[in-house]
């Protein structure tokens, strides 16, 4: 089990109108920037991202010289704002353990081991992927679980499958899959980079964690 310092925190779920006004304000700017197609903003609209967010993250600093913790409970607006701003949340920080095979990535000169990407990114890594409706899908670097809840949504979680290296992570992740409804999707711990051959084939490979070079797998 991996040792960290900053382990992900279980995220109380409560679905509050305020998120659904943030929700809706965060669609229609991806919307309106041009990254998310149609054909993905239901999906978008129907999958919370405060559900995913576990309730201490990490954000840089106005002088993007450091990452500064935002807590749920100590700083709630600051914490769903942060949530639906069309940013990358910091979930983990790097603690000097990361799991064999994981890379780190530095933000403002800190390191960190797992983040929910930036809503604009993730909008235009599934509409570059051209995933339809029952398409089967392995996404490597579950994260906080928000991508494949998305992938889940479209496709049916059951043609989900998604792979997290880092046993904390993937347990936050599961654990928010089914809070959200998506339990069904197949979280797997273990080495993407290895690909997963118990469900191939799949028709799309989706790769959202960071690696020094590009798996032959
Ligand atoms: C940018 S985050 C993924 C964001 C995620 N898709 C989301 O929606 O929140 C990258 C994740 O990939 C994981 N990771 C890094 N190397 C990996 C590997 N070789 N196999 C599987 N997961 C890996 C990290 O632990 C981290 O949680």
């Amino acid at each position: 089990m991996t040792q960290t310092a900053t382990p992900a925190r279980t995220t109380t779920v409560t679905a509050a109108a305020p998120a659904a006004r943030l929700l809706e304000r965060l669609v229609d700017e991806l919307s309106a920037g041009g990254a998310l197609e149609d054909s993905w903003r239901a999906a978008f609209l129907a999958v919370p991202r405060h559900l995913f967010v576990p309730d201490l993250v990490w954000r840089s600093s106005p002088d993007g010289r450091r990452a500064d913790p935002v807590n749920r409970t100590a700083q709630p607006a600051e914490w769903w704002e942060l949530v639906y701003r069309d940013e990358a949340v910091i979930t983990q920080l790097a603690d000097g353990a990361p799991p064999a095979g994981a890379a780190t990535e530095t933000v403002s000169g800190v390191e960190f081991t797992s983040s929910t990407s930036m809503p604009t990114v993730v909008a235009e890594m599934l509409v570059a992927v051209r995933a339809q409706p029952g398409m089967r899908v392995l996404e490597i670097g579950t994260g906080t679980g928000w991508n494949a809840a998305l992938l889940a949504y479209r496709l049916g979680a059951g043609n989900v499958t998604s792979v997290e290296i880092d046993p904390v992570i993937s347990a936050h992740a599961r654990e928010a899959l089914a809070a959200a409804g998506y339990g069904a999707v197949r979280v797997v711990t273990g080495d993407g980079t290895r690909g997963h051959q118990p469900g191939a084939p799949f028709d799309r490979v989706l790769f959202t964690a960071c690696v020094y070079q590009v798996p032959y797998a």
